[in-house]
């Protein structure tokens, strides 16, 4: 028998500087239940899911367990309760192993032979929820989806009845998507209860049983997905319909823009992570890479935009050679650049929201006098992305982590697509979006490509792909299995070439 059967949060307030994150908000789970929370970019879920897990105090409102309120003043507690939490950005050690992670985070670790105890433990998990896990591997040696096995195996192991999960699948590839949601399915069966937040629609009708809407820290309604579909859900969040296909007209392509030729380049593990990759990208033209992650995308990405050195190989901008500048350089031939880890690369997080809004671009004339920003007119600029690209932030003059998941994913793209770059390299540019702000985005990329932009986008997302590319490049074990024109027929073995089952002679090379 489970500690928690039940676990309500009773109107439940939270605002910070006076303005309301949360309001009034109610909600409840039950032993054996997923409960998703969906709702637009800044809605208030990450902000509630924190009250509960004790990083936040609420302004008023109960937490119960079992009909009992109690008080949750930080994550030790919530934890001795019986919740756990797995962020969207791990918090594990990346030098340590999975079994040291797992030590370090355990309130019960013995002191003489701790590994022999936990892995004994963590063991009669993996057989219970049928999963595996590599114990002595370090940390920054696993993909995403292990990384998040470990994050679930320390809540379980604390005694976490009750896991809180902010967007898991953001990070994950569809095998590993597959993989947690039959660990989730084992664990409701075992009578644990699930809240689960994603802007993925079909995720929230597979997995969860019941899903609440947040809008603007309101609660919108509630539904059973059973008797609810996409569209629906789409509606109730966004308040209106959300179109699901958009249209792409036919353009000419004009000039080349990019070349890669007979590019190599080297993983952080010390392999061959881009195996003498070539290609070229044209103006007016959406050049998709899709791959199953890990598959050599990042690194190329990297190079292109001068984060990573290429170890051969050309790589041109117009009839420039760009291979190895600095990322400085690379932005100022024209390239902007949307990157995979937006916290790490794509902003300066105690900074600003303005300071932000011009990162890589303080040097230009538009923004700085001799040595001096101009910061009346980098206001201005900042005021009109958050304006055109609907960040929710109160004020530009609030420090940007301050700022929800997928508003600080707006900023980025407004700041990186606002210049008409010649070449925009967009990894996963909608994951963390809402469905409207990805409707948004979405249009927006069109508007550029019909502008004379060239676009590089890296994406999973193979809807994304086919609804927005020209051509589309295969990629698996850093080679290309694969481009072809995004209406060629060939491309319905999609799946087998980004196995890497299967090749189909490539005939685009510069
Ligand atoms: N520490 C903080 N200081 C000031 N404002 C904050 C803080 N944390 C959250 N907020 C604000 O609270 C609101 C809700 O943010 P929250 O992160 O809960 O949204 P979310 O629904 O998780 O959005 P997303 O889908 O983008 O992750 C936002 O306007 C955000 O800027
Ligand atoms: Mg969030």
């Amino acid at each position: 028998m489970k500690k928690i059967q039940r676990l309500e949060m009773v109107d439940i307030s939270k605002s910070f500087h006076g303005i309301p994150a949360n309001k009034n908000i109610n909600l409840h789970v039950e032993s054996g239940e997923v409960l998703g929370l969906l709702g637009e970019n800044g809605a208030g879920k990450t902000t509630l899911m924190n009250i509960l897990y004790g990083l936040y105090q609420p302004d008023s409102g109960d937490i119960r367990i079992n009909g009992k309120n109690i008080r949750i003043h930080n994550p030790l507690e919530s934890i001795s309760h019986g919740i756990g939490m797995v962020h969207q950005h791990f918090m594990l050690v990346q030098n340590h192993s999975v079994i040291e992670n797992i030590a370090l985070g355990y309130k019960d670790t013995p002191f003489f032979f701790p590994k022999v105890s936990i892995r004994k433990k963590v063991e009669a998990f993996s057989k219970e929820f049928n999963f595996s896990i590599d114990f002595e591997k370090k940390i920054w040696q696993l993909s995403a989806g292990e990384q998040q096995r470990v994050e679930i195996i320390k809540a379980l192991l604390n005694g976490a009845d009750v896991l809180i999960l902010d967007e898991p699948t953001s990070v994950l590839t569809p095998q590993e998507i597959a993989e947690l949601f039959s660990i989730l399915e084992a664990m409701k069966k075992n009578g644990h209860m699930i809240i689960f937040i994603s802007h993925k629609l079909d995720e929230i009708t597979q997995i969860c049983d019941r899903v609440t809407v947040l809008k603007k820290g309101e609660i919108v309604g509630h539904a059973d997905t059973s008797d609810t579909d996409k569209k629906a859900l789409a509606r109730m969040m966004v308040g209106r319909d959300v179109i699901f296909n958009i249209n792409k007209e036919k353009i000419e392509r004009g000039k080349k823009v990019l070349t890669v030729d007979r590019v190599n380049i080297l993983g952080d593990k010390g392999n061959m992570a881009v195996k003498d990759i070539s290609f070229s990208l044209y103006r007016n033209e959406i050049f998709g890479i899709a791959g199953v992650a890990g598959n050599g995308q990042r690194e190329l990405a990297e190079t292109i935009t001068g984060i990573r050195e290429a170890e051969s190989g050309e790589i041109l901008i117009s009839d420039k050679d760009i291979t190895n500048k600095s990322p400085r350089h690379i932005y100022d031939e024209g390239v902007s650049h949307v990157p995979e880890e937006r916290i790490r690369f794509g902003i300066a997080p105690g900074l600003h929201l303005y300071d932000n809004a011009i990162l890589k671009q303080h040097h230009l004339d538009k923004f700085s006098k001799r040595m001096f920003i101009r910061y009346p007119r980098v206001k201005d600029h900042a005021k009109a992305l958050v304006k055109d690209f609907k960040v929710a932030a109160h004020t530009i003059n609030t420090e940007i982590k301050n700022l929800s998941g997928g508003n600080i994913q707006k900023l980025i793209l407004g700041r990186e697509t606002s210049d008409q770059p010649a070449l925009l390299v967009a990894s996963h540019p909608t994951y963390g979006l809402d469905v409207g702000a990805t409707e948004y985005l979405r249009k927006q990329l069109l508007d550029l490509r019909r502008q004379g932009s060239a676009i590089l986008l890296f994406s999973e997302d193979l809807e994304e792909i086919f609804e927005l590319c020209d051509r589309v490049a295969v990629i698996f074990d850093g080679e290309f299995t694969g481009i072809l024109d995004a209406d060629d027929p060939r491309l319905c073995d999609i799946g087998m070439l980004m196995a890497g089952t299967k090749r189909i002679d490539i005939q685009d090379t510069p």
